[in-house]
């Protein structure tokens, strides 16, 4: 378990992390592979990438890919935090309320 705290201090060129659908990845080793380059991925270092990673539409490959860097998961409370954040925004944005 990893809280999004301590993925932020894991922005570094030599030491990235991120988060894609709760899930925590060390993508360190990974930069230099990267199909897309590594420079995107110092971009989103230490953040919730996952908007960035689904608009590019990465293939079942890159998901597979994937699976080698990840490291551990957000706790439940860390991703209500987001969610809830997310949901209030959306409404209010929406009118709804
Ligand atoms: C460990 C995480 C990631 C893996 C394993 C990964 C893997 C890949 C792979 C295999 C490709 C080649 C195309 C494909 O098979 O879909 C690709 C392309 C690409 N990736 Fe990623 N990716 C990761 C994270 C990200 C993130 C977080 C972003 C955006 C911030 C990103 C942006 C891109 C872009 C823009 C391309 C397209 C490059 C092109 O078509 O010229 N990737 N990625």
């Amino acid at each position: 378990m990893y809280t999004l705290e301590e993925v932020q201090e894991h922005n570094k060129t030599d030491d990235v992390w991120i988060v894609l659908h709760n899930k925590v990845y060390d993508i360190t080793r990974y930069l230099e592979d990267h199909p897309g380059g590594s420079a995107i991925l110092f971009e989103v270092a230490g953040t919730d990438a996952t908007e960035a990673f689904e608009e590019t539409g990465h293939s079942d490959e890159a998901r597979k890919e994937l699976e080698k860097y990840h490291i551990g998961d957000l706790p439940t409370e860390g991703r209500s935090k987001l969610s809830t954040f997310s949901r209030s925004f959306s409404r209010t944005t929406n009118g709804f309320d």
